[in-house]
């Protein structure tokens, strides 16, 4: 039977070309987006697609997740949490409380969320994993070691997505004693929403390496911060 994939953020950018590829390799994609705008845009191109209206930035989605998965399919193989946002103040006199806190909502709590919609379908799953959509900007190691020192990143968008490696070693250490692969992956520098200025790579791309990491995912790789296609990335 072919597998299930949950996909957030599924509206554009680096989601949207995930969900097509998916589609394409005859998957049973459950794209999660925010519009009815968005999902019937998905409907047309891709009419077998589910697609799940969901915020992940609100309690709710929870229950929606849920709902929409154990309604309509047996099982979920595979939950990618792709949504995010990216911050817009670079600096400490620049950065506010709300902007951090909105993107820790989305980047952590929102992935809290969706895990605990998705994971009763994942343990039916007789290959479950969940792949969080990461960042080399997460790395304490490289920041630490200053690669990040002069490229305008805002403090949300660094702290948000290193609190969400914090949360994929959590889910990993808990989830994995119960056969399920959680890792967390750098997608590339993609040319699309969250781009950084030195963004090379197209989000089709990116679709292609994370479907390829998606592929070979399983309990041996279990609990790994990777970038698709390159390797492993310290934490
Ligand atoms: N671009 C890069 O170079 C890069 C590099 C490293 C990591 N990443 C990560 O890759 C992921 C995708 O980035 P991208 O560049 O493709 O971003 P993007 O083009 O801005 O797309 C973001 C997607 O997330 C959705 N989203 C945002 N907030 C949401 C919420 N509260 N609930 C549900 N969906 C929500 C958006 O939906 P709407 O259309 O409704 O807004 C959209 O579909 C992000 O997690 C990002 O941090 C990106």
């Amino acid at each position: 039977m072919n597998e299930t994939v949950c996909i957030t953020g599924a509206s554009r950018g680096l989601g949207l070309e995930l969900a097509r590829l998916f589609y394409a390799r005859s998957y049973r994609v459950f794209p999660v987006v925010r519009s009815s705008a968005a999902a019937e845009a998905l409907l047309r191109e891709m009419p077998d697609c589910r697609p799940i209206m969901a915020d992940v930035a609100d309690d709710n989605c929870t229950a929606v997740i849920n709902g929409a998965l154990s309604g309509q399919a047996e099982s979920l193989d595979l939950l990618i949490n792709n949504a995010g946002i990216s911050g817009t103040a670079d600096g400490l006199e620049q950065v506010t409380t709300n902007e951090v806190g909105e993107l820790f909502n989305v980047h952590g709590l929102g992935i809290i969320r969706t895990v605990q919609g998705a994971l009763p379908m994942l343990e039916r799953s007789a290959r479950p994993r969940i792949i969080n959509i990461s960042s080399r900007l997460a790395s304490l190691t490289k920041t630490a070691a200053g690669e990040f020192n002069h490229g305008g990143f805002t403090y949300s968008y660094r702290m948000a997505k290193a609190a969400q490696n914090m949360l994929t070693l959590c889910l990993h250490q808990e989830l994995s004693e119960r056969g399920v692969h959680v890792s967390a992956v750098h997608p590339g520098k993609i040319l699309a929403g969250c781009a950084s200025h030195d963004a090379n790579l197209t989000p089709g791309e990116a679709a292609e390496r994370i479907f390829e990491w998606c592929r070979t995912a399983g309990p041996h790789n279990s609990g790994q911060f990777v970038e698709a296609g390159a390797g492993i990335l310290p934490w």
